[in-house]
């Protein structure tokens, strides 16, 4: 229900998850490929600039939906930093590394990448706030170790990378967010972890064949929107707001579940789903809007799941408006009742599309590939 958006507590989960392609385990689906694409509106800010590689900052004010405007992360103070050294050192890092700019560097910091790269990371990598990780025109992989977590932070933009084979950590000393060396826990192997994290922007990423889930939005975090990325080849997908432990201990095969508080989930393209795409616990509110779903061949063709036995499971809230369901797919929406709106601010609001583009508007998720001459 709208009233968790003004719940007293300020990190009530709000995510919006746009334009994204969904593909599970065990198809051979691949990205279809649409010459002479529309680009979304996200994209159309930057990618329409033949020059935007004179102008990268320029992205922050490319977002919408929760995270609003990125505009806290650009300005005079905006330090840039080129990452060239793919080595990685948890407590003591070398400058030239992902890890210095990202946890070291303190204020404004925006990561691009000198070159093509495979960085492995001995340990997670906890992102300062005001940092943005720009792999556009690279190709930059994060991958076969720990990952991305971020740890009660704000302000952070994750672009372009391709994230990979991430592995459950031991606990253990790392460079923390604030440039102090700090201990931290065991975790799991998620591509992207956010913890008390607010305000961040994750856009044109690839993320797959990770032993754990791609994103985890743990509750205490909000404000957050996922745009233009590609999951693939992954059972657990997304799992937004956790803390009733129970899908973990199922090995769930899920696309995106969400626990309390709100998720807008908008123009999407779900390629099949193992046993459901979108599940719900602990009274969430979802408006799926104008997605397409496309039901596995065999298996199962609903598109919701919601866990049930438990005393707040009757309370969930599925909303599906322009939807468009292909090869027998089917929603089961909560009756009746009103729909529950985002409730956008001016800089987070945005035009949803027809479902019948969303086949075009996510054709390019996923990392970017740019041509020599930068067209991306
Ligand atoms: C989330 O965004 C809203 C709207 O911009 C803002 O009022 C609120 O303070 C933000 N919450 C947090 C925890 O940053």
């Amino acid at each position: 229900m709208a009233s968790h958006l003004t719940h007293s507590n300020q990190y009530v989960l709000a995510i919006v998850i746009a334009i994204i392609v969904f593909t599970p385990k065990l198809t051979s689906a691949k990205k279809s490929k649409i010459i002479g694409l529309k680009m979304n509106v996200i994209d159309k800010c930057w990618r329409s600039d033949p020059e935007w590689r004179k102008h990268r900052p320029q992205l922050a004010t490319c977002s919408m939906g929760y995270a609003g405007k990125m505009t806290n992360n650009i300005g005079e103070d905006l330090v840039h930093y080129k990452v060239t050294d793919p080595s990685d050192d948890p407590i003591n890092p070398k400058q030239g590394t992902l890890r210095y700019g990202a946890s070291v560097i303190q204020g404004k910091v925006w990561i691009t990448f000198q070159r093509d790269m495979v960085i492995r990371l001995m340990r997670p990598l906890l992102i300062s706030s005001f940092t943005t990780i720009d792999g556009r025109r690279v190709n930059v992989h994060i991958a076969h170790n720990a990952c991305l977590m971020i740890y009660k932070a704000t302000n952070i933009i994750i672009h372009g990378l391709r994230i990979h084979h991430c592995k459950p950590q031991a606990p253990g000393m790392v460079m923390g967010s604030n440039g102090k060396v700090m201990p931290l826990g065991q975790v799991d192997g998620d591509a992207i972890r956010l913890v008390t994290a607010s305000k961040i922007w994750i856009d044109h990423n690839t993320l797959y064949n990770c032993q754990d889930g791609l994103l985890d939005v743990t509750r205490g975090s909000t404000n957050v929107t996922v745009s233009n990325n590609w999951f693939r080849f992954q059972n657990k997908v997304m799992l937004l707001g956790h803390d009733d432990g129970y899908i973990r201990d199922h090995k769930m095969k899920v696309t995106v579940v969400i626990r309390h508080g709100y998720a807008h989930v908008v123009n999407n393209m779900y390629l099949g789903w193992l046993q459901y795409a979108i599940g719900g616990s602990m009274e969430p509110s979802l408006k799926s809007e104008a997605n397409l779903f496309i039901a596995p061949t065999s298996g199962s063709k609903e598109v919701t799941w919601r866990k049930v036995g438990n005393t707040n499971g009757n309370k969930w809230q599925f909303h599906s408006v322009k939807d468009i369901f292909e090869n027998g797919a089917s929603f089961k929406a909560t009756k009746g009742g009103y729909v529950p709106k985002p409730n956008y601010n001016r800089d987070q609001a945005f035009k949803v599309a027809d479902a019948k583009s969303v086949r075009s508007l996510t054709s390019s998720s996923g990392a970017l590939r740019c041509s020599k001459t930068s067209i991306c």
